[in-house]
């Protein structure tokens, strides 16, 4: 397996036993090894630093190593670091319930937890088919969802992927069908959607939408108008609407949630990854008093069967509870209008270069998107990235930055800096 680095005993001894994500096992270079990581910077076996220009994954919206997250999270290891959430409860889950309902849109009211994005989609998707057949609607079963879309790498959550450009082709003999539609960017495809929508409605359960940036399928963006009319469109033809915000949620499209920048309240919502800041696996899937009713009787097969063993972890649930502590305490969302000003700047000077075909830079998400789409090409950016000291992980056609909230000026230009330099070596 190629290699750059001075491999570490414990990855030598490991890595004919690990399978990778989203990797070819057979040509993949080996990762990068990493003992420890403070602020945005990643340190790796052999000394190196990167500034870590995608926070994980978009999760460690806080640094790394923050000491009060720390401080917490050990604190509530001491007290109780697991317990069933079934017939038991804890003061972690049941606070920071509570404070989600209070931050989330108005409506929003109930919280359900498991333990990652995918799960927390598995379960909405999973509340909108029960909400409808617990009222005798059968047929209301599939979901309208997206190109360009992506949900996790469950089987509902692949379901929902963009069946011809997304990861999960291989899958899509497997996978429920459901109703996949380009998301709209005017009032003629809406007209269209809406159109649509009337025909289907009798056999759709919800609609599912990454609101104002589809992250994983892209990094493509829509407006706050549009998803405000795709909102009043389900409301009109009785569809759930979901929204996914695993990645936009806390602050990353420079409000709290996207939702409220388009002033609409889901009837069901997703939340992980910066949930708990990023420090270890936690989601949620909340829902209105109305959907929440529809499961209400006396008769337990009317009830949400799901109940995966970590829900509601406590450890989870603190950390997430010091993370809004965050939010509240620190100027996390002017941090991010902060970033989108100086993206906006620095990504500038990319527009011309020759083999980029857009620029394009919502709160902290900075995207180029190149013309050239040879998957060797951008294996080859994500090394050369590595040699200028920072971790990028291009995909796709796109080259972005979504770096910690708390990414220094300094430390955003560099990496800035990295993407003008290398795009332009080319
Ligand atoms: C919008 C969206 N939904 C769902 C997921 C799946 O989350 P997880 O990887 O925690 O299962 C992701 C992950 O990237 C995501 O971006």
């Amino acid at each position: 397996m190629p290699t750059s680095h001075k491999i570490p005993q414990w990855e030598s001894e490991g890595f004919n036993h690990i399978w990778l994500p989203y990797t070819q096992m057979q040509t993949a270079p080996l990762p990068l090894p990493v003992i420890s990581a403070n602020g945005v910077r990643l340190t790796l076996a052999d000394g190196r630093e990167l500034i870590d220009g995608i926070a994980s994954w978009w999760c460690v919206c806080h640094g790394y190593q923050h000491p009060y997250l720390i401080k917490q999270i050990s604190n509530q290891l001491d007290a109780l670091s697991h317990v069933m959430f079934a017939g038991l409860a804890h003061e972690p889950a049941y606070t920071l319930a509570r404070r989600l309902v209070s931050i989330t849109p108005k409506g929003l009211n109930r919280v359900f937890f498991s333990d990652s994005g995918s799960t927390a989609v598995e379960v909405a998707l999973k509340m909108a088919v029960q909400f409808w057949s617990n009222q005798k609607e059968l047929d209301k079963r599939k979901f309208i969802c997206f190109r360009n879309g992506y949900h996790g790498d469950t089987m509902g959550g692949m379901s929902l992927a963009d069946p011809e450009t997304g990861m999960h082709q291989m899958l899509n003999h497997y996978t429920p069908e459901q109703y996949v539609f380009d998301i709209p960017h005017n009032s003629r495809d809406l007209a269209a959607l809406a159109e649509s929508l009337k025909k289907i409605r009798k056999t759709v359960a919800g609609l599912v939408i990454e609101p104002l940036v589809q992250a994983a399928g892209g990094m493509k963006f829509h407006s706050p108008e549009i998803l405000a009319e795709i909102h009043r469109l389900c409301k009109q033809y009785d569809i759930l609407f979901i929204a996914d915000e695993i990645a936009t949620g806390f602050g990353r499209t420079g409000s709290m949630f996207a939702c409220d920048e388009a002033g609409i309240t889901p009837d069901i919502i997703c939340l992980g990854k910066a949930l708990t800041g990023g420090m270890m696996g936690l989601a949620a899937t909340l829902s209105t008093e109305e959907v929440f009713e529809g499961f209400l009787s006396d008769r337990l097969e009317t009830a949400l069967m799901h109940g995966p063993t970590f829900m509601a972890n406590p450890i989870g649930c603190a950390a997430a509870n010091a993370s809004l502590d965050l939010f509240e305490g620190e100027p996390r969302i002017a941090q991010v209008q902060g970033i989108e000003t100086q993206l906006r700047e620095e990504l500038k000077p990319c527009h011309k270069l020759e083999n980029v075909a857009d620029v394009r830079v919502k709160g902290a998400i900075g995207v180029v998107q190149l013309s050239n789409t040879d998957g060797e090409y951008i294996l080859a950016l994500r090394q050369q990235f590595v040699e200028e000291g920072v971790w990028l992980r291009p995909f796709s056609d796109v080259v972005y930055i979504m770096p910690a909230f708390t990414i220094s000026t300094a430390e955003l230009t560099q990496l800035t800096d990295a993407v003008f330099k290398i795009l332009a070596a080319r």
